[in-house]
């Protein structure tokens, strides 16, 4: 998804700093790039397709070898094509026609047509196709000497989604902030501001960050920021402190950012662990959820909304909150929640899982359940994060930055906090305490589990090669293992654009096993835990139609052997801790099966990290 840096101060080459913040934001995806700087009384910009490293090299043919700009504020931006083919012109930042505005726009206007119109009556003349550049010409056109009443004034009259940086002629010393459904940090620093739309472009930089609420305006300078609200009404935002270093959003020797994350996850999920669980009181401790035992009590319907791979993680919770504590539990793709016109009732609780907590999606369904008056609650990752904020109570995963675009470490780390929740719901129940005792050691074994798989990284590549002719597969899987395979297949099919489709097992013979011959490879997930007799029946039927069958199986269970082709072995566990195991193994097979076709790992091509409009 776009990506937004603005810098202002005189402490460090400006230019320099807007480029290394877009790199940083690089992992969100993209497909042009762009940059605009004040400079003796005129915006100077530069823009460019591709990558950000196409427009450095720009930058430095057509800048730092004749004219290097002596400048202290600037913008940059990251684009991924909505409105409009990823060209030159298209690219931000846009500029009105007298040249005195510039911005950068991540979202979609939804009534930019309409305003264009309007806009070139007036006179205004447009050089690209997209919905941004109208928001531009609106604040030229309706500036009266104040740029951030003309930014409020322009923002009245849009209808859609906006995290904006502007930048004028006429207040050379001050960038403007706003959002509206698409986030903008502020970073606060000692004699300088830098401003983006992801805190991993400014980490670097200061860890004292602002978080934007809706319809906040700020006007950013070196020495401080005032925020103000659409309506002009001056508000206060308070200062966070980011707790990730700038190490943990770099790569550390790894070749891709999926392939740390992976190796992150034992010590990811013992962070979303630490201190939540009460071995005394057999539950789990998750204080940010705010419910006391009564509130607890009264809860008799969850319902999970999230979109991808927080919505497979979603699935799994639906299964724990039904078997731990016997409520009612549906999950829903978040968009489907949004227009659905779902029922809620007053003991309701929706919770949402989003890894960035920005996206649209689950965003909208979070506002449609407050709207509805149920009680709503979030699991996030990211801190301070749309999501985070507007549930207003939750659980973060402490799982560090996801910054690869396929979502690795949130999954493992989201179904354990599901599993936490639900032992405390359970307790809350009718679970009893030897259970829950019985899960926490479930729990704290997590980690050790998920590094027995880790450490057979190199057999899993081994299987991958062998199945690297493959142009379509499935995932098969039944219970806790069904969320599995289907989050198997997205992983591979995001990384390695082949078509996979994950499928309960039980679904295969109403259509899909139509598909299967001997250059479609099955795998099927059969650990050693419910379900198991059934989905080997599958595999024989996989077989039978010369499919290849690559098998998930518990060490030791040599029953699976004569019904596979390939074994991934994975250490014995319960059923609640198995699609976790199995989806890290599912994350390596995917990993090296899209390395060896020799796909972009970490920015997969149409893919964005976090998925800010609808
Ligand atoms: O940030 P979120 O967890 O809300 O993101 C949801 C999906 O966009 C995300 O999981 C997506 O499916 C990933 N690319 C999957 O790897």
């Amino acid at each position: 998804m776009c990506g937004i840096v603005g810098y202002i101060g005189k402490k460090r080459d400006n230019v320099e700093t807007l480029i290394d913040g877009l790199k940083r934001l690089e992992y969100r995806g993209y497909d042009s790039a762009g940059i605009a700087v004040i400079e003796n009384g005129g915006i100077r910009s530069i823009k460019s397709t591709g990558k950000v490293a196409e427009l450095q090299q720009k930058i430095l043919a057509d800048w730092n070898h004749h004219n290097k700009p002596d400048t202290s504020i600037g913008i940059a931006h990251t684009r991924w094509a909505t409105h409009g083919a990823p060209t030159h012109d298209n690219a931000h930042p846009h500029i009105d026609d007298t040249g005195r505005f510039a911005l950068v726009h991540n979202g979609i206007i939804e009534n930019y047509a309409a305003l264009k119109k309007q806009l070139q009556l007036k006179g205004h003349v447009f050089k690209s196709e997209t919905d941004s550049e109208v928001l531009v010409h609106l604040i030229a056109e309706l500036f009266d000497g104040d740029l951030m009443q003309a930014v409020a004034a322009s923002l009245k009259q849009l209808e859609g989604t906006f995290g904006i940086t502007v930048i004028s002629l006429d207040s050379p010393d001050s960038l403007v902030v706003a959002r509206r459904g698409s986030p903008i940090v502020i970073g606060v620093g000692d004699e300088e501001s830098i401003v983006a739309s992801d805190v991993s472009a400014l980490i670097a930089y200061t860890k004292r960050v602002i978080y934007l609420d809706d319809d906040d305006i700020a006007l950013v300078s070196a020495e401080g920021i005032e925020i103000r609200n659409i309506d002009n009404v001056p508000v206060s935002r308070e200062i966070a402190k980011v707790d990730w270093s700038s190490d943990a959003a770099e790569k550390g020797g790894y070749e891709h950012f999926m392939l740390k994350e992976m190796y992150e996850q034992p010590e990811a999920i013992s962070n979303a662990t630490r201190g939540r669980l009460d071995r005394k009181m057999a539950t789990g401790m998750m204080n940010g959820l705010g419910f006391s035992p009564k509130n607890l009590a009264e809860i008799n319907r969850i319902v999970i909304a999230a979109c991808g791979t927080s919505m497979h993680a979603g699935m799994v919770g639906e299964y724990y909150f039904e078997d731990l504590a016997s409520i009612p539990t549906e999950i829903e793709q978040a968009a489907e929640f949004r227009y659905r016109n779902p029922i809620i009732e007053p003991n309701s609780l929706l919770l949402a899982i989003s890894q960035s907590g920005e996206t649209a999606d689950t965003l909208a369904a979070v506002r449609e359940a407050i709207n509805k008056g149920a009680t709503v609650a979030s699991i996030c990752n990211v801190v301070g994060s749309t999501i985070a904020r507007e549930t207003g109570r939750g659980v973060y995963l402490h799982a560090g930055p996801e910054i690869g675009v396929a979502s690795t470490k949130a999954f493992t780390c989201q179904v354990t906090v599901l599993l936490m929740i639900a032992l405390k719901f359970g307790r809350n129940r009718r679970l009893a305490t030897e259970e829950g005792v019985r899960l926490i050691d479930e729990i704290e074994n997590i980690p050790a589990l998920v590094t027995e798989v880790l450490n057979d990284a190199a057999k899993i590549e081994e299987i991958a090669r062998k199945y690297v002719y493959a142009e379509d597969m499935f995932f098969i899987g039944r219970g806790y293992l069904y969320p599995a395979a289907l989050e198997g297949a997205l992983k591979i099919k995001e990384i390695s654009y082949i078509h996979a489709e994950g499928y309960h097992a039980a679904e295969l013979k109403h259509g899909p096993i139509a598909l299967l011959e001997e250059k479609v490879p099955v795998v099927a997930l059969a650990n050693d835990i419910p379900g198991k007799d059934k989905i080997i029946g599958n595999m024989q039927e996989c077989k039978a139609r010369k499919s290849p069958v690559i098998a998930t199986a518990t060490v030791g269970d040599d029953s699976i052997r004569e019904h596979a082709d390939d074994i991934i072995w994975l250490p014995e566990c319960s059923k609640y801790v198995a699609p976790i195991i199995s989806v890290v193994a599912l994350q390596f097979f995917s990993y090296y099966f899209a390395k060896l076709r020799g796909c972009s790992i970490d920015q997969p091509r149409n893919l964005a990290k976090s998925v800010t409009v609808e």
